[in-house]
């Protein structure tokens, strides 16, 4: 299984204005079958509070910031993402809130399998048997 981590992407420096890129296999440990951005989050607000059986994702912060609050069943981590030319990798069957969303901040996700509600855990108690029997 692929392990949460921050994967850098490329910056190509300009003064006309940065640029930077993500391709699946390349940057990406998985092909993208779904995109997805989350933004005009009110303050306060959290994201997620699931895991998913299959879905991988990557997650970049194209605007602002936000924190992505991950649980693999026995550990906590918190990333704050705030920069556009890195994304968090986070695996299949690990749990994930996002909050502490900035003013006009834009969340992107790149997803490894189309939507499917069917592949939700939205129950702790649930996810925590799931990974235990893993
Ligand atoms: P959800 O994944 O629950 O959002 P979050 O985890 O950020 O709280 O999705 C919210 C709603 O949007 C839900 O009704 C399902 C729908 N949705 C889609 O139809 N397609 C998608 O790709 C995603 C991510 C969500």
């Amino acid at each position: 299984m692929d392990e949460i981590r921050l994967i850098s992407l490329p910056k190509i420096q300009d003064r006309r204005g940065n640029l930077s890129f993500v391709e699946e296999w390349r940057h990406v440990p998985f092909e993208i079958k779904r995109s997805y951005w989350i933004y005009d989050v009110p303050g306060g607000t959290e994201r997620g509070g699931h895991a998913y059986k299959e879905n991988s994702e990557f997650i970049v912060a194209l605007s602002g910031s936000f924190d992505v609050v991950l649980h693999d069943g026995e550990k906590e981590w918190r990333y704050s993402l705030n920069r556009s030319y890195y994304g968090l990798l986070v695996p299949k069957l690990v749990w994930r809130r996002m909050e502490n969303f900035s003013t006009n901040s834009l969340a992107l996700v790149l997803s490894s399998t189309a939507y499917d509600s069917d592949d939700y855990i939205y129950d702790f108690d649930d996810f925590k048997l799931i990974t235990h029997e893993k």
